[in-house]
C-alpha cells in the first residue's frame, strides 16, 4: 500500500537540510579560525576562547599540572573601570595562545568596610601554588576604597582550588619593625627634617638613606605593584614598590607564603621604580621594572643579581628597536617561563587605556638573550617556535 505522505513526512527533510546548513555556517572552518588563536599579536584584541577580549589587567601567571592560569584585574568600560567592581579574573591555557575564561576568582565584597569592597583598588594579582599546604596563594596590590593610593596596602587570599574561589585573608603593610637586611645601625636613628623639599639633591639622600623606611617602621612598609617569585628550593619572595614608590623592596615570605618572615631588601633606593617582574635563568636573577609615570608608558630598567639578596647591578633598558623608549607603549606586569622550552622567557606588558580600563591591551614579547642580555624587540606576530632557534 503507497503511504500518502503527510505534511509532516513533507517538511521534515527539509528541516533537517536547514538545520544541516545552520550547523555548517556555524561551525564553518572560518569561525573556527576566528575563535583560535595560533600566534601573539601584541596590542590587538585577543579573544577567550568564548571570542570575548580576555580581561585580566595586570596579569600574572601560576603554573600547574600542566596547566596556566592567568590571573588579572578585571576592568570595566569608562570612568571609574580602573577600581575593583568585579574582582581577580582568571583564565587557563595550556598552550598560551587561546584562553579560556574560568570566571571570577576573587570577588569583591559588597558587605560596606571590607578590605575588598567593591570600588576598591585590586590590582596585579599574583597566584603561587604552596606544596608544603596544597593552596593556592594570591597576593596583591591593595587601595583601600575612598583612600585613592594612600593605604599602599599588600593583600593575601588563598584557595584549594587553583582557579578559586579564593577566601580573603588579610592586607597589610609587611615588615612591620623590621629594618632591611644591612641596614646600618646609624641610620636607624637619623634624624631628618620633614619639610625637606622633594626632588632636591638633600632629599636624594635623605630617600636613600631610608628616611621614608623610617617613616613607616612603626606600621610597616608601604606596598603597591608587585610581584611574587618562587626559587628552586621553594622559598617564595614578595617584591613590590615602596616608600612612596621611590625604593624597590625584595622580601622574603614565611613558607606557607602566607605572611612576611621580616627578611627584606631595598633596590636602588631612589631609582623610582615600579611594575616589578623578576625571573631568573641560570643561576641569575634579572628584575624588570618601569619608571612611575601613572598609566603612561616610559622606558623600561632591568636590573641583575647573583643572589636575590643583592647586589644588584643595573644593565639599562632590555628594550630596543622603535619605541624602546616607551617599552612599546606597555608597561611590566611579569616574565613567564615557557615551559618545556629552555630559556624561554615572555614578557608580559600592560598597554593601558585609563579612558576605558576594559579595553587594555596585552603586549607580550619573547626575551632573547643577545649577548648574554635580556633583549626585547617588538614583534607584530609571532609564536613560540621562536624559541626553537
Ligand atoms: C601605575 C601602576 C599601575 C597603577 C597605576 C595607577 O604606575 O603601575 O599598576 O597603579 O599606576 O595610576
Amino acid at each position: 500500500m503507497k503511504v500518502k505522505p503527510t505534511i509532516a513526512s513533507k517538511t521534515f527533510p527539509v528541516l533537517l537540510a536547514l538545520l544541516a546548513i545552520v550547523a555548517l555556517i556555524s561551525c564553518s572552518p572560518k569561525e573556527q579560525v576566528a575563535k583560535y588563536n595560533h600566534s601573539f599579536k601584541p596590542g590587538e584584541i585577543w579573544v577567550d576562547t568564548d571570542s570575548v577580549h580576555i580581561n585580566a589587567h595586570g596579569g600574572g601567571i601560576l603554573y600547574y599540572n600542566n596547566t596556566y592560569y592567568w590571573f588579572g584585574e578585571f576592568k570595566t568600560a569608562g570612568k571609574g573601570g580602573n577600581s575593583a567592581q568585579v574582582g581577580v579574573s582568571c583564565y587557563s591555557s595550556t598552550d598560551l595562545y587561546n584562553w579560556k575564561n574560568e570566571g571570577i576568582a576573587l570577588p569583591v565584597s559588597n558587605e560596606a568596610g571590607s578590605d575588598i569592597e567593591k570600588g576598591a583598588v585590586i590590582e596585579r594579582p599574583k597566584v603561587i601554588y604552596n606544596e608544603m599546604t596544597g593552596k593556592f596563594v594570591m597576593w596583591f596590590h591593595l587601595e583601600l576604597k575612598g583612600q585613592g593610593y594612600g593605604a599602599a596596602r599588600t593583600a593575601l587570599a588563598v584557595s584549594d582550588k587553583a582557579t578559586g574561589p579564593y577566601t580573603f585573608v588579610k592586607s597589610l603593610r609587611p615588615n612591620a619593625q623590621e629594618w632591611p637586611v644591612d641596614y646600618s645601625e646609624e641610620l636607624k636613628t637619623k634624624e631628618y627634617d620633614p619639610e625637606l623639599k622633594w626632588w632636591t639633591p638633600d632629599w636624594y639622600k635623605a630617600i636613600d638613606e631610608g628616611m621614608f623606611l623610617q617613616r613607616e617602621f612603626e606600621g610597616g612598609q608601604m606596598a603597591r605593584d608587585m610581584q611574587l617569585f618562587v626559587d628552586d628550593d621553594g622559598k617564595a619572595y614578595h617584591i613590590h614598590a615602596s616608600e612612596d614608590n621611590l625604593t624597590l623592596h625584595i622580601s622574603e615570605l614565611t613558607d606557607d607564603y602566607q605572611d612576611f618572615t621580616g627578611k627584606y631588601i631595598r633596590i636602588f633606593p631612589a631609582g623610582h621604580n615600579e611594575a616589578p617582574a623578576l625571573f631568573k635563568k641560570d643561576g641569575t636573577y634579572y628584575l624588570m621594572a618601569s619608571g612611575c609615570t601613572g598609566w603612561d608608558p616610559n622606558a623600561a630598567r632591568l636590573f641583575e643579581a647573583k643572589s636575590i639578596w643583592g647586589p644588584w647591578e643595573s644593565m639599562g633598558n632590555p628594550c630596543v628597536g622603535e619605541d624602546a623608549d616607551l617599552t612599546f607603549h606597555s608597561q611590566s606586569t611579569y616574565i613567564l617561563p615557557v615551559q618545556g622550552k629552555e630559556d624561554a622567557f615572555i614578557y608580559m606588558g600592560d598597554r593601558w587605556t585609563p579612558k576605558n580600563p576594559i579595553d587594555g591591551r596585552y603586549i607580550w614579547l619573547p626575551i632573547q638573550f643577545v649577548a648574554g642580555k635580556p633583549t626585547i624587540k617588538w614583534a607584530e606576530d609571532w609564536d613560540l617556535s621562536v624559541f626553537d632557534n
